[in-house]
């Protein structure tokens, strides 16, 4: 797959999922340009693949705003926007979670998706480029003791420009594994089981890559030109088969 000279804009790129889809977009021939919080980070991959990073927190809209503004600068057109960075928040009852923790994360997972999209649209529509929105499996099927998280993932699926030319689309991977899965294995009091229950919740019987998933967005972007605000589960079967889910 090729995306030669296209200019992509990548927001959490520095690891996990964004970081693969920095290596595939680089490897396919495209400028890419990502940001993320923390520069030392950033910079050094920046280095390693050939990219361009910009520090940027996507919860502060004047950052994100010069965050299109510094690729516009530098590259000249947009082709496409990745709406990467986001968290998920440890897992717990809906009691223990307060509002200002939603109003937060709200901030994080949506509003910076919203104002990214504005922000990016003028350039988009000139190439008639496309966004990709990482979004979840869980924002489909839901998940225990993730409220706060996942209407932010269901919130931001298959919107679109078509009238403009400009494609959307949204990723929704099940469990990948990267620094933010590390996180809640960590946390967990059977970290081993956590990884174990992780890799054992796909029919594939094991967590995605960073790479897949960024193989999966290059495609959606390159080659999917005929796809417009279609959600792309990829999640190694996690949402099929019937089967028990009490205790009884
Ligand atoms: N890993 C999974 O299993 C999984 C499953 C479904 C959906 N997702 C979604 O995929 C996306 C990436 O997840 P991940 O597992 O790679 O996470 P991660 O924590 O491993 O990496 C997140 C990236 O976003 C950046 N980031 C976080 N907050 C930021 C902020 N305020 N401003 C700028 N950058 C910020 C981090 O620096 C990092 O580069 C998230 O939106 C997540 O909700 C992940």
């Amino acid at each position: 797959m090729r995306y030669t000279d296209k200019v992509v804009l990548i927001t959490g790129g520095s690891k996990g999922i964004g970081k693969g889809c920095v290596q595939s977009f680089v490897a396919a021939g495209a400028n890419v340009v990502f940001c993320a919080r923390n520069a030392a980070e950033g910079e050094s991959l920046a280095r390693e693949l050939h990219a361009t990073f910009v520090q940027c927190d996507v919860s502060d809209t004047e950052q994100l705003r010069s965050l299109v503004d510094t690729t516009i600068e530098k590259h000249g057109r947009l082709d496409c926007l990745i709406n990467n960075a986001g968290w998920h928040p440890p897992h717990k009852p809906i009691d223990d979670f307060s509002i200002e923790e939603f109003r937060d994360l709200l901030e994080l997972n949506l509003v910076s998706i919203f104002a990214a999209c504005k922000f990016s649209l003028p350039h988009l529509r000139q190439t008639k480029g496309n966004i990709i929105n990482l979004s979840s499996l869980v924002g489909i099927i839901g998940q225990l003791h993730a409220t706060a998280y996942v209407p932010t993932k269901g919130a931001i699926i298959a919107i679109d420009e078509a009238e403009h030319g400009v494609r959307v689309n949204s990723v929704s991977p099940g469990n990948v594994y990267t620094p933010l899965w590390q996180e809640a294995i960590d946390a967990a009091s059977d970290p081993e089981q956590c990884r174990a229950d992780g890799e054992a919740a796909q029919l594939l019987g094991r967590m995605g890559t960073i790479e897949e998933v960024g193989k999966l967005c290059l495609f959606i972007a390159a080659e999917a030109t005929f796809t417009t605000g279609v959600d792309h589960i990829i999640s190694g079967g996690a949402e099929l088969g019937y089967g028990r889910k009490t205790r009884q």
